[in-house]
């Protein structure tokens, strides 16, 4: 039988882009408009239709994220937490989830990126379905501060280099993954860079270079939001706040994604709708009871 792909969102890191804001508190925690930034990845993982997530986190940040987050059932879902014992590269993610992945495919997401769009949903199921990776490419005007892919018309990947000083294409590679179940043992395989760090395109590399990386564009309808800085902090929380207030709807309501799974009930939407009175994400979730 086919395994089902578990989630990973890695939310370590010491956030040090972000200081003396993140001195006392995970980057992942802090909030973006109104909900802490970790909702707007989970919620993705969620629409993804992934039930088990994996947290990677520093051991310190451990007491936040669980009275945050739980152990995910008030979403339907699974939660557990991974620590990081430094952050040595994206890459380590794999080696630290390998037990909890245990020969399952998986999704990566990086705690501090941000994704909308319409058809969000039904690319992820895409991706979700294929055997070989998946990533996700988006035109921004500067490439060389992302990891940057080149690829053909069927969106097979043709180069992938971090950082490149000369980028192949406009195409900056998002932080979200979707790898096969190899990906642990190939993780352990690459050395770390000039930088020091076992970088995500080194292992996707090892994809590329099997024929096994596909690239999805994600096209101008949609929005790819890095907010590791605070202008971007700053940026994605007046996006998050314009779409909100203009449409009466929330972005990243992870009761609404549940709903929608079917993975909670009305009953459970109700008892966390009491839990946030007087707030605009409550007064949502009253909507889904009407
Ligand atoms: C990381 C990855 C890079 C990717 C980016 C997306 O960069 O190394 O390939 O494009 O995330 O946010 P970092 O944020 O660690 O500089």
């Amino acid at each position: 039988m086919k395994k089902n792909r578990k989630g990973i969102i890695l939310a370590g890191g010491t956030g040090s882009r972000l200081y003396p804001a993140t001195l006392s508190i995970s980057k992942q925690l802090l909030p973006i408009y109104d909900k802490p930034m970790i909702f707007y990845p989970l919620s993705v993982l969620m629409s993804a239709k992934i039930k088990e997530i994996a947290v990677i986190i520093r051991e310190e940040d451990y007491k936040n994220f669980y009275d945050l987050l739980g152990d995910g059932s008030q979403f339907g879902i699974s939660i557990s937490y991974i620590f990081q014992p430094s952050p040595d590269g994206l890459a380590q993610a794999y080696i630290l989830a390998e037990e909890f992945l245990n020969g399952h495919p998986s999704a990566m997401i990086l705690g501090d990126n941000f994704f909308y769009g319409y058809y969000l949903r039904e690319i992820l199921e895409k991706a979700s379905s294929r055997e070989i990776a998946t990533i996700f490419g988006y035109r921004v005007s500067d490439p060389s501060s992302y990891g940057v892919a080149d690829f053909d018309s069927n969106g097979n990947v043709l180069s992938i280099e971090e950082k490149p000083t000369q980028p192949a294409s406009n195409y900056a590679v998002t932080g979200l993954y979707f790898l096969d179940s190899s990906a642990p043992s190939k993780a352990k395989t690459i050395e770390p860079s000039k930088r020091g760090e076992l970088e995500i395109t080194s292992l996707l590399e090892l994809y590329m270079h099997n024929n096994q990386l596909n690239l999805e564009k994600l096209g101008r309808g949609f929005a790819w939001l890095d907010t590791g800085t605070h202008e971007n902090l700053l940026e994605s929380a007046n996006f998050i706040r314009s779409l909100q207030l203009r449409q009466g709807t929330q972005i990243g309501c992870l009761e609404e994604v549940a709903l929608q799974n079917n993975w909670i009930s009305k009953d459970q939407i109700k008892d966390q709708a009491k839990k946030f009175p007087k707030t605009l994400y409550g007064e949502y979730l009253q909507t889904f009871l009407d």
